[in-house]
């Protein structure tokens, strides 16, 4: 079964061909990251416009590369949710236009699910249940992943995503938007016991993150030695920073894991791409006997070929859509669209 997949969630515009959710036939991406860095993060209105501009060309160069036409598709798919709510209507338009003049299903897909199941294209054996640390820019979860389309939050952010705070912490320290890369570089150049950051819990919910105290007592920490003109190494901050955040994640998603009694975890999301996460995950699994499966790098990020892969799973349970569509800005990744067809 051949799907064509359409994202626009953010700030790129992709599309994808994946056979059989798990043989990746074409995978085109167009960033706007360029334009936006001038403004130090996403600006929505410039988003929209621009997938508004680039979406017919990165559809044709998609189908092109995966050498199928409309009509050898069986379906298509699209993220409808969570995301910048103009962006994501210009995908869903697009899609239900497509799947209109070509007499083609519409398979609504939520963004985060397609995070997860781009780890099905790293490890063509991985097969739910597992235990999945969610880190993008605007959500942070452990999620039992309990079947393809089954889901339940059993930890979540009690303010900022992981990501957040990685591009929060780098604009602090003058480094360009998106941060979570820059901070990674910064990171492996500076010594991470350099500084003791706070690393706080939230009472009660022992599988529960919160960023937002880490990223105060950084911006503190800055604002502080400025103000005294002292010098203050970014390459010390960024590997403490960054240390003190992946410890956070990978204590809480083990914990998880042993509470819940899972074996085989994944990790996936734009924040799986930072080398000290993968690095700590990796050695924390090895230690406790985990197995663990993490998305290549290519993968880690927004991608059409992730939306694809989770649109195949959608539709062998029965959920497709009609033109009645909508996009929605927020939505758990644990709920379904009511208006899904079950075929
Ligand atoms: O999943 P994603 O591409 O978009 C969302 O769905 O939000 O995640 C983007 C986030 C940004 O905050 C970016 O700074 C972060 O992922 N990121 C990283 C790295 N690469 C991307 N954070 C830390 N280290 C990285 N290497
Ligand atoms: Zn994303």
């Amino acid at each position: 079964m051949k799907i064509l997949a359409i994202e626009s969630s953010c700030d790129e515009t992709a599309a994808a061909v994946v056979e059989d959710g798990r043989t990746v036939l074409s995978s085109v991406i167009h960033s706007q990251i360029e334009e936006h860095r001038q403004y130090g993060g996403v600006v929505p209105e410039i988003a929209s416009r621009r997938h508004c501009e680039n979406i017919v060309a990165v559809t044709e160069a998609a189908l092109a590369q995966a050498g199928t036409a409309l009509e050898g598709l069986d379906a298509i798919g699209v993220t409808y949710t969570p995301g910048l709510i103009g962006a994501l209507l210009v995908g869903v338009n697009f899609a239900k236009g497509l799947s209109l003049a070509a007499g083609k299903p519409l398979i609504p897909v939520h963004h985060i699910r397609g995070h997860i199941a781009a780890t099905y294209l790293a490890d063509p054996m991985l097969a739910p249940p597992f235990l999945c640390l969610v880190v993008s820019g605007g959500h942070s979860h452990i999620v039992e992943v309990l079947d393809y389309t089954r889901f339940r939050v059993v930890g979540r952010t009690r303010d900022d995503a992981a990501g957040e705070a990685f591009d929060k912490v780098a604009r602090v320290m003058g480094m360009p938007y998106p941060g979570g890369v820059q901070i990674d570089a910064a990171a492996k150049r500076g010594n991470p016991t350099a500084h003791r950051l706070p690393t706080p819990r939230v009472e009660g919910s022992p599988y529960d993150f919160s960023f937002s105290g880490l990223k105060t007592a950084v911006i503190n920490l800055v604002h502080n030695a400025q103000q005294k003109g002292e010098l203050l190494g970014c390459d010390d901050v960024a590997a403490s920073f960054q240390q003190t955040v992946c410890a956070m994640l990978v204590t809480r998603f083990f914990a998880a894991a042993d509470a819940l009694g899972y074996d085989q975890l994944v990790c996936a999301g734009g924040v799986c791409a930072n080398s000290g996460l993968r690095a700590l995950l990796e050695e924390t699994a090895q230690q406790r006997g985990k197995q663990l499966q993490l998305p290549t790098l290519a993968l880690c990020g927004d991608n059409a070929a992730m939306i694809a892969v989770q649109a195949f799973h959608e539709y062998r349970a029965g959920r497709v859509a009609d033109l009645s569509l909508n996009a929605y800005a927020t939505m758990g990744i644990d709920e379904n669209l009511q208006d899904c067809h079950q075929l």
